[in-house]
């Protein structure tokens, strides 16, 4: 392929990744987005792989990594279960990080990548090889850490070690020491060590990093990993000069930074005080007090008791949450949805931005069920309308619908926004235990007087509900 024809190719996958990410804006031009997004990379990765700077023995390493790569990420995404979605992508994102400093350091001993830089084009190009491997590494460690905190290997409780924003401050400074004595190297191995100790502390920076980030912190570490995968495959397409790498890891980039920007809204909170950690505790425990006493009384019903109250409802909000897609429960949500629709009933949905474990989890599992994208609404468009609904049907949902959130201050999750659905007439909240959500806290909904417990596997209890629906 000649370099002209390489070029517009660059081009055509550039607009066509714009085109993609602007479709997956709504969930009406999702799916064309989608199929953009297929096309350009399509187009990029074999305007890439025939292009002119590909030789033909390269050519077979390429192609046999490519089948070995493509091999294994087509079996994962063909098994892995949707809950683990977010593991996955955590993985992804390292892997990008991973690439981002074995090109660096490649880049950095290549004679031929050497000679063909002098002067200061050849200082840029160490800068670039310098940053690049840093972004990478911190992107690198800090998403196998995500990865084992979403998959539950490593505990959701932040770990906060005595003097932690000084120890990061003393790293960042030994780093840029380092790069001034990189830069100023005479050789190739005069360079080496600044470049693995820079890489070393830029690893423990990343590990440190996600470890001091609280359980309820997750959803913006996820979408800033994103965000730093992006820059990552930038910076590698610097070290590269590949336009088309740059761009997109740009476009990754800056969109990965934009959604970190809403799940901090969200949550009300503000980035920096995400990255310097400390919010929110473990996750999945039963919460009990001191004294090993539960916090209050529960009230619990049966599914036909939670029939009974959603028949004599006119109005109904659905809140779904990480259990729902645990439970794989979405099918049946919908069949109740239509059937009480039939009667006359008004069933809506509310969506938390960060219910689930990624971000539009809740959207995707209700798009696969078929619930029909107008009775789908966020959180601030219905969080008003509670007060006149007669019953909350809350589907393994538990921090995003918790009180505490707005009526204590001390609350690790204080001043995080939240679905109000105490003030409906009855809230339903339907979950196995009293085990908290991933945030780790205590959930005074539980206790209040209007509320209802119904126990048990939401798919399990959904299909009793629809049973005696129907009976
Ligand atoms: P959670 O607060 O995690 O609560 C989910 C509840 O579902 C649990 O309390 C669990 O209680 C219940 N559950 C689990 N399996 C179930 C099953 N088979 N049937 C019925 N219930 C089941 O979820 P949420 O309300 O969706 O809130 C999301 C949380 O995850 C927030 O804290 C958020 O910050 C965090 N997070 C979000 C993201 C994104 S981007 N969305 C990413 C990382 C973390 P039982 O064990 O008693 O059943």
């Amino acid at each position: 392929m000649s370099e002209s024809l390489a070029t517009v190719s660059y081009i055509g996958a550039t607009i066509l990744f714009i085109l993609s990410l602007g479709g997956l804006s709504h969930p009406d031009t999702s799916r064309r987005g989608n199929l953009y997004g297929m096309i350009g990379m399509t187009i990029a990765v074999l305007a890439t792989v025939f292009g002119p700077r590909v030789t033909p023995a390269g050519l077979t390493w390429i192609i046999a990594a490519m089948v070995v790569g493509g091999s294994v990420g087509l079996y994962a995404a063909r098994t892995v279960k949707m809950t683990q979605m977010p593991e996955l992508v955590a993985l992804m994102h390292s892997l990008v990080g991973l690439a981002a400093c074995l090109v660096g350091f490649a880049n950095y001993f290549d004679p031929a990548a050497a000679s063909e830089f002098q002067g200061a084009a050849k200082s840029i190009h160490e800068v670039e090889i310098y940053v690049g491997i840093l972004i990478g590494a911190v992107t690198f460690s800090g998403s196998i850490i995500a990865f084992g905190k979403l998959s539950g290997k490593i505990g959701g409780k932040p770990l906060l070690l005595p003097g932690r924003h000084l120890l990061n401050l003393a790293g960042l400074l030994v780093v840029i020491w380092f790069g001034g004595a990189f830069m100023h190297a005479e050789s190739v191995s005069a360079g080496m060590v600044p470049l693995i100790v820079m890489t070393a502390i830029a690893l423990l920076f990343g590990i440190h990093m996600v470890m001091a980030i609280g359980g309820a912190d997750m959803p913006v570490v996820v979408s800033m990993l994103n965000s730093y995968s992006g820059w990552a495959a930038a910076a590698t397409g610097f070290m590269l000069s590949n336009d088309l790498l740059i761009v997109t890891g740009a476009l990754v980039g800056s969109s990965g930074a934009i959604l970190s920007y809403i799940m901090c809204r969200a949550m009300n909170r503000n980035f920096i005080s995400v990255i310097a950690g400390g919010f929110g505790t473990g996750g999945g425990t039963v919460v009990a007090k001191a004294d090993g006493e539960p916090v209050g009384e529960v009230v619990a019903v049966s599914a036909t008791e939670t029939a009974e109250l959603l028949r004599e409802a006119k109005n109904v909000i659905i809140v779904p949450g990480y259990g729902m897609a645990v439970a794989q429960a979405q099918h049946t949500v919908y069949e109740i949805t239509q059937h009480l629709r039939a009667m006359g009933v008004n069933v809506r949905f509310g969506i938390h931005p960060v219910a689930g474990r990624m971000p539009g989890h809740m959207n995707v599992l209700l798009a696969e069920a078929k619930v029909p994208y107008d009775i789908v609404m966020e959180m601030d468009e219905i969080n008003a309308d509670f007060p006149d609904t007669d019953v909350a049907m809350v589907i393994g949902a538990n921090d995003i619908v918790n009180p505490a959130a707005q009526e204590d201050p001390t609350s690790p999750i204080a001043g995080m926004p939240v679905l109000e659905v105490w003030k409906a007439k009855t809230s339903i909240v339907m979950k196995r235990s009293m085990a908290s959500g991933y945030a780790g806290v205590d959930n005074p909904l539980f206790y209040k007087e209007n509320n209802r417990m119904l126990f048990g596997d939401a798919k399990k209890m959904l299909e009793e509900v629809f049973v005696a629906l129907k009976s």
